[in-house]
C-alpha cells in the first residue's frame, strides 16, 4: 500500500456523461484539473452497459494528460456496484487515477471498494493501493459518519460533497441545487455540511470538493456558491458544463494581491527569524504584525497559488519590514 496519496490539483473536476461520446471526447481538450467519467446519475438505468464500455475505451484511447482521471462508479448498495469495483480496474487500471463512489453513508462502503481494488491490482499484477477512492457523502446518513468514513482507507484521497441528493435526503425545501432556500434569507443554509467535510478532511489529510451548481447558464450563480466553499478553505468544486471550468479554476485559486501577499510574509518571516534579521519571532510588515502562524496562512495561499500557476509580481527587501 502506498504511504501517502499523491496531492492533485482539483480546482475544476469536470462531469462527463459516460453515455455521452461527444462529451468524453471533448473534455480532453478542455482546462479542467481533473475529469470524472459518470455512470451514476449522469446514466439512464437502459444505457449503463454501453456507457460503461464506452468509458472503458476513453480511458485507453483518449489523452487526458495533466488532468487526474476518475470514473464515478455506482453506489456500494446498487446491483452495478460489484462489477464496476472489478471492470475499470481490469479494462483500464493503467489510465485511472481515483474511483468517485457516491452516496457513501457508511464507511463500510469505503472497506469494500478498497478491499475489491486490492483483490484486482494484485490479480493484475498493478501497484496496490495507487487507485485512490473519492468518498461523496449526499446523505444525512453519510454526514453523521463521516469522521468514520474518512478513515475508512488510505486509498480516500477526497470528501465530495453532494448538494442535490444532500438537500433531497434532508428534505430541504428548494429545487435549485447548492443556492439558499426560500425563507431562509439571513443565513447559509450549506455552512454546517461544508465546515464539518472540511474540518473533517483536514483532520485526515484529503481533499475538500464541493459539488455542483446545475444551473448552467448562471456562471455568475456558480461563481457565489464556488466563492463560499472556496473562502472556507475547499480545493474545488465539481463543474457539469465547459463555461464552469474557468470560473473554477479562478474562484480556487488565490487572488494576484493575496499570492503576492503571501510570498512576501514568508520571505520577510525567513529573514526576520534569521541571524541576518535579529532573530526575531514577531516582526512588523507594513501595518502589520506577523508571527509564525501568519507564516502557516501564508504557507497555505502560496501553495494554492503556485500550484495554480501564479507569479508573483514584487519582491522582498528587508526594508518592508
Ligand atoms: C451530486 O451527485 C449531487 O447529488 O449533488
Ligand atoms: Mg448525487
Amino acid at each position: 500500500m502506498i504511504d501517502r496519496r499523491p496531492v492533485r490539483p482539483r480546482r475544476s473536476c469536470l462531469a462527463v456523461p459516460g453515455s455521452s461520446p461527444k462529451m468524453l471526447a471533448k473534455a480532453q481538450g478542455l482546462g479542467a484539473d481533473m475529469v470524472f467519467l459518470d455512470l451514476e446519475d449522469a446514466v439512464a438505468p437502459e444505457a449503463k452497459a454501453a456507457a460503461r464500455a464506452s468509458v472503458v475505451d476513453a480511458l485507453n484511447d483518449g489523452d487526458f494528460s495533466g488532468k487526474t482521471r476518475a470514473v464515478r462508479i455506482h453506489a456500494a448498495t446498487t446491483p452495478w456496484c460489484y462489477r464496476d469495483g472489478v471492470s475499470f480496474v481490469e479494462c483500464a487500471g493503467l489510465y485511472l487515477d481515483t474511483l468517485v463512489l457516491p452516496k457513501v453513508h457508511d464507511a463500510a462502503h469505503v472497506h469494500w471498494l478498497d478491499l475489491t481494488l486490492t483483490q484486482v491490482e494484485r490479480a493484475l499484477g498493478l501497484a496496490v493501493g495507487r487507485i485512490g477512492i473519492e468518498a461523496q457523502i449526499e446523505s444525512a446518513h453519510g454526514l453523521a459518519e463521516v469522521e468514520t468514513i474518512a478513515a475508512a482507507s488510505p486509498r480516500l484521497e477526497t470528501l465530495v460533497f453532494g448538494p442535490a441528493d444532500f438537500m433531497a435526503s434532508l428534505g430541504m425545501r428548494t429545487l435549485v441545487v447548492g443556492e439558499q432556500p426560500a425563507g431562509y434569507p439571513d443565513g447559509d443554509a450549506y455552512h454546517y455540511v461544508l465546515m464539518r467535510l472540511l474540518v473533517t478532511a483536514r483532520a485526515r489529510g484529503v481533499s475538500a470538493i464541493d459539488g455542483p451548481f446545475l444551473q448552467i447558464r448562471d456562471v455568475e450563480g456558480f461563481r457565489r456558491t464556488a466563492r463560499r466553499s472556496a473562502a472556507l478553505g475547499f480545493d474545488g468544486k465539481w463543474v457539469v458544463h465547459p463555461d464552469q471550468i474557468e470560473a473554477a479554476n479562478e474562484t480556487y485559486a488565490p487572488s494576484q494581491p493575496d499570492y503576492d501577499r503571501a510570498e512576501l510574509i514568508l520571505d520577510a518571516y525567513a529573514w526576520a527569524t534569521s541571524s541576518a534579521g535579529g532573530r526575531r519571532g514577531a516582526v512588523r510588515l507594513g501595518e502589520e504584525m506577523i508571527d509564525e502562524a501568519s507564516r502557516k496562512m501564508a504557507l497555505v495561499v502560496a501553495a494554492k497559488g503556485r500550484a495554480a500557476g501564479l507569479v508573483r509580481t514584487s519582491m522582498f527587501t528587508p526594508l518592508d519590514s
